[in-house]
Parts: C-alpha cells; sequence; structure tokens
C-alpha cells in the first residue's frame, strides 16, 4: 500500500477540520493551511472542544485525544504542505480559484504527491486539467459532519491513473470510512440519486395531493425513513439543498428530471431556510403540532411515488456506469441513512412493479421527468 503518512488539508471550514480529524484520528500527521491562519486556529479550537466532549462520553481518552491534537500542524505557508504524500483540498466551491490553487500545489509537492479535491459539485475532470500531470489527480468526496458520515465517493478524472483507486481505498478503508467509487458526473453518487426524495415530495405538495406534515409521515410511517423529506431539507437548509439541485439540474442540461421547486425557491428568498433560522416548512418556535392526514391510501399513495422515481433513478445511475449495484445501495444507506439500498428495494418490490408505476405517472402526466430508465423495464421483462 502506498505510503499516506503526511496528509495536507488545504481550508480549514467545516469540512477541512473534519478531514483532519479524521486522519490524525488514524495517526497520520495532517498539514493544515487556510488563506486565514485565524480561521484554522479557530478551527482547531472547536477541534478541542469536540474532543473533550468525547472524553466525557468515554469514547477516547485524554492521551488519544492530546495524540490527535499533536498530529495535527497549522502551517502557514502553502509551501509547508511540500511533504505531503497526500493532500486534500476543501476551500471554496469556485471552479477558478481552486484550479489556480492546484497548479500553485503541483510546483510545491513531489511528484508522487497525490492532489485531491472535496468539491461536491465541480467536475473533476475539469479541476485536473489545472495540472501539468494531472494522472495523480482525484476527487474524495466526504460528507457533512465528516467524522460522522461514514460515506466517501472517490471520483477518479478522465486523467486519473487509475491505480490510484486502489490505494486511496485502502487509505479510506484504513481511516473507518465506506469508500465507494463514483464517475465523474454531475451528483456524484448520492447527490444525484437522492434528488427525487426532496423533489417529487415538492412536487405532491405542489399538486395539492398532501401537506408537509402528511409527506414526512408517510415516508417515516410507510417507509420507515428517519426523516421526512420536508425535515430533511429544513435540516440540511433551503437554501444549500437548492442550490444542489439547481446545479445539479444546469450540469444536467436542464434534464426535467432534475428540475428544481419554485417553492422551495420561494421559501430560500424569504430566509425560511429551515432549522438555522428556526423557520423552514415547519415553525420552530411555535409549540402547535402539526397533524397529519392517517388516510392510509393517501399515505401509500405518497410513499410509493417517491420510492418508485428514488429506485427509477437509483438504476438509471447503474445503467450509466455511474457506480456499481453495491456502491449505489451502499452510498445511499451510508451517505443519507435511508433504511434499505434502492436496488435492493427495487428487487424487493420487483422492477415490473417500478417499472409499471412510472408508466402510470409517465400516462398521468406526459413529462420526461417521470420516463422509465430502459434498465428497470428490461430487468422488470426479465421476470414478467
Ligand atoms: P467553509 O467555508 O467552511 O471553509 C472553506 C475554507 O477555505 C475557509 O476557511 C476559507 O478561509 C478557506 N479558503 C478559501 N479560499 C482559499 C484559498 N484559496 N486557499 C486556502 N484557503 C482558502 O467551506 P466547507 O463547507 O468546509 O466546504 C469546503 C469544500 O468542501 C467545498 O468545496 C464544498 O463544496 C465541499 N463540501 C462541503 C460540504 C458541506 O456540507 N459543507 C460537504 C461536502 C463537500
Amino acid at each position: 500500500m502506498k505510503d499516506f503518512k503526511n496528509i495536507g488539508i488545504v481550508g480549514a471550514g467545516s469540512m477541512g477540520i473534519g478531514i483532519a480529524q479524521i486522519a490524525s484520528t488514524s495517526g497520520c500527521k495532517v498539514f493544515l493551511y487556510d488563506q486565514n491562519v485565524e480561521i484554522a486556529q479557530s478551527s482547531l479550537n472547536k477541534l478541542k472542544k469536540i474532543l473533550e466532549r468525547l472524553i466525557e462520553k468515554k469514547r477516547i481518552n485524554s492521551n488519544k485525544r492530546d495524540e490527535i491534537l499533536s498530529n495535527i500542524k497549522i502551517v502557514s505557508s502553502l509551501n509547508d504542505l511540500s511533504v505531503s504524500n497526500l493532500i486534500i483540498e476543501a476551500i471554496i466551491e469556485n471552479l477558478n480559484i481552486k484550479k489556480d490553487l492546484f497548479s500553485k500545489l503541483e510546483t510545491i509537492v513531489h511528484k508522487e504527491c497525490i492532489i485531491a479535491s472535496n468539491t461536491s459539485s465541480l467536475s473533476i475532470t475539469n479541476l485536473a486539467s489545472s495540472l501539468k500531470n494531472p494522472s495523480n489527480f482525484i476527487g474524495i468526496h466526504f460528507f457533512n459532519p465528516a467524522p460522522l458520515m461514514p460515506l466517501v465517493e472517490i471520483i477518479p478524472a478522465l486523467q486519473t491513473n487509475i491505480n490510484l483507486l486502489d490505494s486511496i481505498r485502502n487509505l479510506l478503508l484504513s481511516w473507518n470510512k465506506f469508500p465507494v467509487i463514483a464517475k465523474d458526473t454531475p451528483g456524484f453518487i448520492v447527490n444525484r440519486i437522492a434528488r427525487p426524495f426532496y423533489s417529487e415530495a415538492l412536487r405532491i405538495y405542489d399538486e395539492q395531493i398532501a401537506d408537509f406534515a402528511t409527506i414526512d409521515f408517510a415516508m417515516k410511517e410507510v417507509g420507515g425513513f428517519k426523516m421526512g423529506p420536508f425535515e430533511l431539507m429544513d435540516f440540511i437548509g433551503n437554501d444549500v439543498n437548492y442550490a444542489v439541485t439547481e446545479s445539479v439540474f444546469k450540469s444536467f442540461y436542464y434534464d426535467p428530471k432534475y428540475k428544481p421547486s419554485l417553492t422551495q425557491k420561494q421559501y430560500a428568498n424569504a430566509g425560511w431556510l429551515g432549522r438555522k433560522t428556526n423557520k423552514g416548512y415547519y415553525d420552530y418556535n411555535s409549540s402547535s403540532k402539526n397533524v397529519p392526514s392517517k388516510d392510509v391510501t393517501l399515505l401509500n399513495l405518497i410513499f410509493e411515488r417517491i420510492l418508485v422515481m428514488l429506485i427509477n433513478d437509483a438504476v438509471d445511475a447503474f445503467y450509466l456506469g455511474i457506480a456499481s449495484k453495491e456502491d449505489i445501495d451502499l452510498a445511499i444507506t451510508k451517505g443519507v441513512n435511508y433504511p434499505k439500498g434502492l436496488i435492493a428495494w427495487g428487487e424487493e418490490k420487483t422492477f415490473s412493479w417500478v417499472e409499471k408505476k412510472m408508466d402510470e405517472l409517465y400516462e398521468n402526466y406526459k413529462e420526461d421527468r417521470y420516463r422509465c430508465s430502459p434498465l428497470v423495464r428490461k430487468w422488470g421483462n426479465l421476470i414478467k
């Protein structure tokens, strides 16, 4: 296995410090750089508090805390990253600023050093093109909060030397993560195939079929999801969730499947962002309870419509070579905590059922959004 003793991290915001915690906990030396050294220092102070809490909860002892902290060194110049075997970039989500950073880094590091981006929405292939030797460049996409979220997507660029995949996979396994490999396409795996959970829920609301509380209740009660779509959007933030949907929609050349919701845009524009503003789809200052409908037919209809859209998109992602079946299901159970993998769920419900439900939706709306994946049809026909 390649030696990953020294890890450079650029950008010490919420993702950078989280990744620093993971690497240092596993015994790597971390060199943490931020253009604003005060941010790096304040992130490190936050990490110290997190470690104190972990001690209180008896998850680590004080020796482990000391070891973790002694493994992290804040550095004040990019040149100090020259000893790195791997550099993970977690700076602002801006293509040109990231590209500029990578071409600078390439002049600093030794030629075996792997340079990775934690971007959630930019093309890894496009970022790789900023390097003279892009074969050592790769996407390593952690989820927030990085120390707690088990999933990590590994995304090779077109230019990436594919031998890197195994070494990065093994490194992430040694960091106790669940790595999956994704093709460099918009949203990678999770941010692509989880979209219908939000967008179909919003569409059901827009069609006045049910209110937020009923849609959430259907997904939790019938589907076994831990959170309903509106609770989850309030948790993520309507601004953030809307921005991801819009970015995926634009990157797919306006495929109607990913069309953002005007309702969500209005909520974001109103500043009703969710929990962080105490108001989103729900009012977190109010003590009045939102009472969902208990109409079983309605609850089933809502659950099945959202589920079938999710399964259809997951199968389509496999059809289009975005990831293996196993990685698609791992991504969805470890990245967004769904009760079952979507392809496994499709097998359980049968793909002929998925096909029938998708065709019913298409017949009703005549919208491309509801097109059935050719692979769902093929798998559905196999067992008819
Ligand atoms: P953040 O805003 O918390 O931190 C970014 C840090 O980068 C700031 O401390 C800033 O001072 C620093 N920075 C900006 N430009 C820099 C430069 N040129 N050189 C050095 N430092 C620079 O951002 P966050 O949330 O940590 O996100 C970082 C990256 O991770 C982004 O690409 C984002 O898309 C990605 N990401 C974010 C997730 C999230 O939920 N926040 C989840 C997964 C990926």
